[in-house]
């Protein structure tokens, strides 16, 4: 794909996510934050290929890059010639075939965020109504509910930050992990959204910022956010939490999912869950804040929620030089499980959900269904 460089600043209009001159562009995660460079998709295998190597990372921010790569999958729009599509390519049967073969490639991507899976389901049913108008008409429509998509999850991460804040007290300092900001979303961020909404009614002191192994999203994506918000913050290994809680350093764990089970079991990046065994050990709350769009209710525990394993390079190699012995073996498990009895309370864009998860969920999820 080509690309092109391009100022990217987290403030109140940013997104990492923008259709611009019949293409998706995405910031390209892996290169911050020392370079600022956007990839211009054009096609559903730019954006898949770019989901996959985690240009484009964190759960919602896949779910609307997805709903965009449908989109693609249909042509750029102008012109037919260059939107790449020929003029037999237009009969009915060709234009399904590309529709489904897209959505089948974006949906292979990563297995554990929800959102992308709740995304092409959507897609498909605004595909198949669509569909019998022809090609033109079901591109439009498709990248018509793109954008709503993304408007909605800003939106959504606008509201469940509130309701966080409300949770929050004078001069909390407050762990995090990974990054769950505007990077990860369309734009403003769930666990970072609470922390913004928190520090701009001057509840937050500062936030402890951890790195997160393998991929440092914390050291690379939260730092970077929040030195762009200028919200005070602190860099640590994943493994100093420990240190920091029994010090009574943390006030508040908060931290984004990836996907959350109908009985409140919520998968998120790997360290997530010995955060939470900590927070409990040392009576601080735990928060997981998400949108509705990443909970599921048809995965009834964490039990069912696929694990994505990636490359064990990713472990073994730092910046491209071998860390370890040759011969030496890695696992390489990017998501791990947080039993819903260590979650203090969920953040939502419906509210703030408290015990017996599996009522609250069910209850928020029923409010928020269609009609
Ligand atoms: O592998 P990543 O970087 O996509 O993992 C992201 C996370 O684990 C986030 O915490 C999660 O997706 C929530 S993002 C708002």
């Amino acid at each position: 794909v080509s690309e092109h460089r391009g100022s990217a600043s987290p403030g109140p209009d940013f997104s990492p996510i923008a259709w611009r001159d019949g293409g998706l562009a995405l910031l390209d995660q892996t290169r911050l934050p020392a370079e600022e460079v956007w990839l211009d998709c054009r096609r559903p295998e730019d954006v898949a290929a770019a989901i996959q190597r985690l240009s484009v990372r964190g759960a919602p921010a896949i779910g609307v890059a997805a709903a965009y790569g449908l989109a693609l999958a249909l042509g750029s729009g102008g012109d037919r010639e260059a939107a790449g599509v020929a003029a037999e390519a237009d009969s009915s049967e060709s234009v399904r075939r590309r529709f489904e073969a897209a959505a089948d490639l974006l949906a292979a991507t990563r297995p554990t965020a929800v959102n992308l899976r709740w995304a092409i389901e959507q897609g498909r049913r605004v595909f198949a109504d669509h569909a019998a108008g022809g090609r033109e008409a079901a591109r439009r429509a498709l990248l018509e509910w793109a954008d709503r998509l993304h408007r909605e999850d800003v939106a959504a991460n606008r509201r469940l930050g509130a309701y966080g804040a409300e949770l929050f007290a004078d001069g909390d300092r407050v762990l995090t992990h990974c990054n769950a900001g505007a990077l990860a979303t369309a734009g403003y961020g769930t666990a970072l959204g609470v922390i913004q909404a928190s520090w701009g009614v001057g509840k937050v002191a500062m936030v402890w910022v951890d790195e997160t192994r393998p991929l440092l999203q914390g050291a690379r994506l939260t730092a970077w956010e929040l030195s762009r918000l200028g919200i005070p913050h602190k860099l640590v290994t994943d493994s100093s939490a420990g240190a920091l809680l029994s010090r009574g350093l943390v006030d508040r764990v908060v931290v984004g999912a990836d996907r959350v089970a109908a009985n409140g079991d919520t998968a998120n990046k790997i360290g997530t869950y010995p955060l939470a065994v900590l927070a409990r050990r040392h009576g601080v709350p735990f928060y997981v804040a998400a949108p509705l769009s990443t909970f599921d209710a048809a995965t009834p525990s964490g039990a069912e929620i696929p694990i994505e394993e990636r490359d064990a390079l990713e472990v073994t190699d730092v910046a491209g030089s071998r860390l370890t012995p040759a011969e030496t073996e890695a696992l390489n498990l990017a998501f791990d499980v947080t039993p819903a009895e260590l979650v203090t309370a969920f953040i939502t864009d419906a509210g703030v959900l408290e015990p017996p998860y599996g009522e609250s969920i069910a209850r928020a999820l029923g409010a928020a269904e269609p009609g």
